[in-house]
């Protein structure tokens, strides 16, 4: 697609973005589903059409060849609202699988000419299989929209407990950057930048398990290195890029460094009432962390929060730093179940 506003919209198909189909769903009930009470991911649980092996199998069968279409859904409750669309959480009909679709509307896309922002979105999140990033398992489309198909997060945003929460302790803190931290390593080293770190595309899964979502922003690093293009959110947006130069994945460590400071403080370090005030303040790493945050947490704030991206720390490095070894053998008598 040329992206140019004003065009009828074509069919994404026609412009590379292939139908959702039965057969790359199969991943969807090959191995995972939720069990009756919908709460827990179980690989042994019945589905609504019956039960394990026999049940997936006759799933497969079942849609195996038909284009998967939104009558397929039951449509649950509003998940969250985004850029360019809605997320609902949505049940599969005929296997029962709760999932989470990402609707958008085509005619948005392409007013916003994010059409190759969009494929893009798709073809590296398909791409991504680890623990801590949601999973798209496929995606459809019909005249007016286009639907993702996405692991559910059954906890939703981390950004709404911060808010309930105000801000979160060392232990829990230090579980949570350690799982993104390894997530954020396993997309660098697959040169993926996911460059919109935040705490509302942080959502939490079964068992408080950190699930990096919203690739919207997400690119290839190894294409060019010479992106400049400003994107992100203001409070966490690095000093390479309000000074428009270029950057790399050293961008998702220092969003690292502003999620890591938010959560112990309850803030981002830079927040101003004007633009200008926090733009201003980045560029000088103008960082003062209070002196309720422990000195562990506070030096490796102070790693990740480096002017210069080559300075900053690996990201490899992180899960032998003094505050992670601390607070490791804690996390188990963290209260999961609770929301934390
Ligand atoms: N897989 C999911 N499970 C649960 N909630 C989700 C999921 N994906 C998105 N959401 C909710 O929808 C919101 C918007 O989705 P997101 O993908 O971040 O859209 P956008 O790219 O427009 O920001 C999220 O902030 C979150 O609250
Ligand atoms: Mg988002």
């Amino acid at each position: 697609m040329s992206g140019n506003a004003g065009l009828k919209p074509r069919s994404l198909a026609e412009s590379g973005v292939k139908p959702f189909r039965s057969r790359d769903v199969s991943i969807l009930f090959s191995s995972t589903t939720i069990n009756k009470s919908r709460l827990q991911i179980s690989r042994r649980t019945s589905t609504s059409t019956g039960t394990g092996l026999n049940a997936r199998k006759s799933i497969r069968k079942s849609i195996y060849g038909n284009q998967i279409t939104i009558n397929d859904f039951e449509i649950g409750k509003k998940l969250g609202k985004g850029k360019f669309g809605k997320v609902y959480c949505a049940r599969h009909k005929k296997s029962g699988f709760i999932c989470a679709l990402k609707i958008m509307d085509k005619k948005e896309l392409i007013n916003f000419k994010v059409e190759k922002q969009f494929r893009r979105e798709v073809e590296i999140q398909s791409s991504v299989k680890h623990v801590n990033c949601i999973k798209l398992y496929g995606h459809f489309h019909d005249t007016d929209r286009v639907y993702l198909i996405l692991e559910f997060a059954i906890h939703g945003e981390l950004y709404k407990l911060l808010k309930k929460k105000g801000k979160l302790d060392e232990v829990t803190s230090s579980r949570y950057i350690y799982q993104i931290a390894d997530a954020l390593s396993y997309l660098h080293d697959r040169h993926i930048i996911h460059r919109d770190i935040k705490p509302e595309n942080i959502l939490l899964g079964f068992d408080n398990t950190v699930k990096i979502s919203d690739f919207g922003w997400s690119v290839y690093s190894n294409q060019s290195m010479k992106r400049t293009t400003m994107c992100g959110t203001l409070d966490y947006l690095p000093p390479e890029m309000v000074e428009a130069r270029e950057h790399n994945y050293k961008v998702d460590v220092w969003a690292l460094g502003i999620l890591m400071y938010e959560f112990l403080v309850g803030k981002p370090p830079f927040e101003e009432e004007f633009k200008s005030s926090t733009y201003k303040r980045i560029a000088q790493v103008d960082l003062q962390v209070p002196s309720h945050v422990s000195p562990e947490a506070k030096d490796l704030i102070q790693k990740l929060l480096r002017y210069t991206p080559e300075k900053r720390i690996n990201l490899k490095d992180i899960e032998t730093h003094p505050w992670i070894v601390k607070n490791k053998p804690h996390w188990d008598e963290i209260n999961l179940e609770e929301g934390v």
